[in-house]
């Protein structure tokens, strides 16, 4: 079915369009995800194993929605994972995102690997900012990145901690995608075949990775692999006392994005981090990982009383946010769901998006009974 953005009515929907609008290389490095992506599918999958137990009769007119998560009082339980190479996928990248992020007051997570520079986010974005940071081998490059942060008043960040070696995105493999794209027959073809998406992205100011310019030309001005970039860029040698220093560097609320143990969560805990986002890169590293949701009520039990837990990914409806809640959760997080949108439509697809989201949520809490996120608990859950 041909798609336009007044047919989208969920998540599913954005995909589509955006399958329709993007080049297939771009569309399947959003999509993919490790080996046979059985995480990925599950990630979204573990939400159908449990079930959710409403109460009825509870006065529901008026209800609140917001949560705080790292020092950040938001107006939803759903904020936007960082993410990589937005204007890639549309021309106003992290503009659009930034600024849809800001109508619906949630956190905007800005990647090492964005498009638009920390300064011009900075200036121009005001809803809270957690910017994700990439632990580089050049310690100069790295520093940098939380020197701009600082001076330019981010809110929170975030280290990633599960993509220490590039993971085997076999899409990516086939599809030969890098970036920036490599001008190939191949991909000729693919942008004459998606003119509108061509249009944009050629007659737009200049594709660049703009946190890492003046260090690292890999990404900008010479093609690359994402997994061939994690794997000559990213110090493999990062550890507990490099994640506990970077945390006394930069001073604000800190979280480590990708945790999965009980274990881990503990020394997270430890090293002094404000968060903890549960997460296995929507299943873009290692396949075969447990999920988050599935991970969430065993960290939760050990941790949920001194840090915040946030279950990232696998989000595509507003029940799945009302689950992981309900678990223990203190907010979600999501890449796709928002990601889609924007290479569907620019800000008024992540605006849609957004918005979808938030009215599911709100509905599912009215026919859940609870008037704010904390009447959410394990009482409304029954496991398969
Ligand atoms: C990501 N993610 C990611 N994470 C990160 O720490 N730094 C990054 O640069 C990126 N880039 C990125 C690009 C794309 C295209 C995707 C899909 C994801 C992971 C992201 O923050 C988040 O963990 C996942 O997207 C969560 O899974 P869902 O919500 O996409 O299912
Ligand atoms: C990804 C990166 C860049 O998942 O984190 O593609």
């Amino acid at each position: 079915m041909f798609m336009r953005l007044q047919d989208c009515r969920n998540i599913a929907d954005f995909r589509q369009l955006a399958r329709q609008r993007l080049p297939g290389p771009i569309f399947h490095y959003i999509d993919g995800a490790a080996d046979d992506e059985v995480t990925y599918r599950r990630n979204t999958a573990a939400y159908d194993d449990v079930d959710l137990v409403p109460s009825v009769l509870a006065g529901v007119e008026k209800i609140d929605m917001s949560t705080t998560v790292m020092g950040q009082k938001i107006d939803m339980p759903l904020f936007l994972a960082p993410t990589a190479l937005q204007r890639l996928f549309h021309s106003d990248g992290e503009m659009a995102v930034g600024r849809a992020a800001e109508k619906f007051n949630t956190i905007f997570g800005v990647s090492s690997l964005g498009t638009v520079s920390i300064e011009k986010i900075g200036a121009n974005i005001k809803t809270p900012k957690l910017f994700q940071l990439y632990y580089h081998k050049d310690k100069g490059l790295t520093r940098s990145m939380i020197d701009r942060c600082k001076e330019n008043n981010f809110d929170a960040m975030a280290l990633t901690v599960d993509t220490i070696v590039g993971g085997n995105r076999e899409r990516d493999l086939h599809t030969g995608f890098t970036s920036p794209p490599r001008l190939t027959l191949k991909s000729l073809l693919s942008f004459a075949t998606h003119p509108a998406w061509a249009i944009d992205y050629f007659t737009h100011e200049k594709f660049e990775l703009s946190q890492l310019k003046g260090y690292v030309n890999e990404g900008t001005n010479i093609a690359i692999s994402v997994a061939d970039y994690f794997n000559t860029m990213l110090d493999q040698s990062m550890d507990w006392k490099a994640a506990e220093e970077i945390n006394k560097y930069w001073g604000k609320p800190f979280a480590l994005k990708g945790v999965m143990s009980v274990a881990d969560a503990k020394r997270a805990v430890d090293i002094g981090a404000t968060a903890i986002m549960v997460s296995n890169h929507g299943g873009r590293q290692l396949d075969g990982s447990r999920t988050p949701f599935d991970q969430l009520a065993e960290i939760v039990d050990a941790v949920g009383d001194k840090i915040d837990v946030i279950c990232d990914g696998g989000i595509r409806r507003g029940t799945h946010v009302l689950k992981a809640l309900s678990v223990g959760a203190k907010a979600c997080s999501g890449g796709r769901m928002y990601l889609y949108a924007l290479a569907a439509a620019g800000q008024a697809g992540v605006e849609k998006a957004l918005g979808i989201m938030k009215t599911e949520i709100e509905r599912d809490m009215k026919l859940m009974g609870c008037k704010s996120v904390k009447d959410l608990g394990r009482h409304n859950l029954r496991f398969r």
